[in-house]
């Protein structure tokens, strides 16, 4: 518990080198939930976050660790991969040469890789390719206009910060006073972290100003954990957590419920004030990880895996005999699926599997999954809920707006987005 407490900080790069190399294979039990320290943290191109710890990268946020020369095998070829300094993605459209490619930064060289390839050439010294920037980095975080000035890249190392012009290579010193040395670094969702510990900071990257209350905890934001520590509000973590909601329904009565692994949020029709529980306790069947849930005459349908669970809503909710039930027989449509929603009083639940999207009379008997139709504006969605105010289609950190099922089948370009943490849950940070 000693080495975890010392070892674990949160950065896609990870920091300390073990002493002992036998305890290298500790990297295969990372926990990313027990509050690491990252070497270094990008976003593919994708837009999913990969934080790399040692030699193991975590993609997204849960799951596993992988070892990085799985996805990044050259890293080991030419070095062997102890851990990643530093790394982040180019993304400016102007840059047509570099755009999307990912850096990574060790020792004293710079990786290139565009769509998993290593490009031609690398490694290369990272004074030949960022000339001025020092050796041994902390961490880097690509910075386009408008956010900085002119499309750049931001180099941590210690108290030093630099922020390389990516067209005229020029370097620029700058203090940011008031942030703590960044072992790693990515823009995400429009915003600048710097991750230091287990803690990470929201910064401007123009001048290192951080706002609000910060450090905060990065498991409460960046990880979906079953435990987090004592400290954590479950309130403003969910709320704020940046990591995508696994489901999302309103019943009858107009409350809402919004899951996220092993918790969920809860805000009642008339009162702003969310409340926030664990599924084992209010659904202790089901226990966590739901994949999507509908409500229907005061009962919600809840979809994880091949199984479907039926609780009657009520202080307790109360779970139905005969239940769990296969997807299958229920709904007569394999699970597992994406989403599903029903609105208002009607009857039909739309359900979403992949790009794809079915109905369900759940008057008929029995259940027939049929008008199987392609949404074209989505390759798979996370979570989506109908009330009076129309359809709302969650993908990762955004949600979709639609007026009714036809025109989230029909649609052809992606209406605008809005930030589920802000707009649904109030967090305004
Ligand atoms: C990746 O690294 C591990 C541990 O160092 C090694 O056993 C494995 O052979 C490597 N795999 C690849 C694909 O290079
Ligand atoms: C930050 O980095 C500087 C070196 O630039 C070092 O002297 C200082 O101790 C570091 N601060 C912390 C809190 O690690
Ligand atoms: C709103 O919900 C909170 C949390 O359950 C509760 O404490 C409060 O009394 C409720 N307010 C109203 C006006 O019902």
């Amino acid at each position: 518990m000693r080495l975890l407490a010392h070892v674990l900080c949160f950065c896609l790069a990870l920091v300390l080198a073990w002493a002992d190399p036998q305890e290298a294979h500790a990297h295969a039990d990372l926990d990313r939930c027990q509050g690491l320290e990252m070497d270094a943290v990008a976003v593919n191109e994708e837009g999913i976050p990969y934080f790399f710890k040692g030699d193991h990268l975590f993609k997204g946020f849960h799951g596993k660790a992988e070892l990085s020369n799985e996805s990044f095998a050259e890293l080991d070829d030419h070095h062997h991969l102890g851990h990643v300094d530093a790394a982040f993605r180019m993304h400016y459209e102007d840059s047509p040469s570099d755009h999307d490619h990912i850096f990574f930064f060790l020792d004293t060289k710079v990786f290139s890789y565009y769509q998993h390839k290593l490009e031609d050439g690398y490694p290369k010294d990272i004074s030949e390719v960022f000339p001025g920037i020092p050796d041994h980095l902390d961490a880097a975080v690509g910075c386009p206009k408008p956010e900085c000035d002119e499309d750049s890249v931001i180099f941590f190392k210690g108290h030093d910060v630099y922020h390389y012009n990516v067209r005229t290579k020029a370097v620029e010193a700058k203090e940011f006073k008031s942030m703590p040395n960044c072992t790693s670094a990515f823009h995400f969702m429009e915003h600048f972290y710097c991750f230091h510990g287990h803690m990470f900071s929201k910064f401007d990257p123009k001048t290192g100003e951080v706002h609000g209350k910060y450090p905060k905890e990065a498991r409460d934001y960046f990880m979906r954990c079953s435990k987090f520590s004592d400290d954590s509000d479950p309130v403003e973590r969910e709320r704020c957590s940046r990591v995508h909601l696994d489901a999302i329904t309103s019943d009858s009565a107009g409350n809402m419920y919004a899951f996220r692994g092993h918790h969920f949020l809860r805000k009642d029709e008339g009162n702003d004030t969310l409340q926030a529980d664990t599924i084992e306790h209010a659904f202790k069947e089901l226990h966590s990880e739901v994949d999507a849930v509908f409500s229907y005459q005061d009962h919600l349908y809840m979809i994880k895996d091949e199984h479907i669970f039926v609780y009657k809503v009520g202080e307790p909710h109360t779970h139905l005999d005969g239940y769990p039930k296969p997807v299958k027989e229920e709904l007569g449509i394999e699970g597992p699926i994406d989403a599903a929603f029903i609105c208002n009083d009607e009857h039909t639940a739309h359900i979403i599997k992949g790009h794809t999207m079915y109905d369900v009379d759940m008057k008929a008997s029995p259940h027939v999954a049929g008008n199987e139709r392609p949404i074209s504006l989505f390759k798979s969605v996370d979570a989506a809920l109908c009330n009076s105010e129309g359809i709302k289609v969650i993908k990762g950190n955004h949600f979709y707006h639609f007026a009714s099922p036809m025109l989230l089948v029909a649609g052809r370009s992606l209406p605008e987005q809005h930030k589920v943490s802000l707009e649904i849950f109030g967090c305004d940070h």
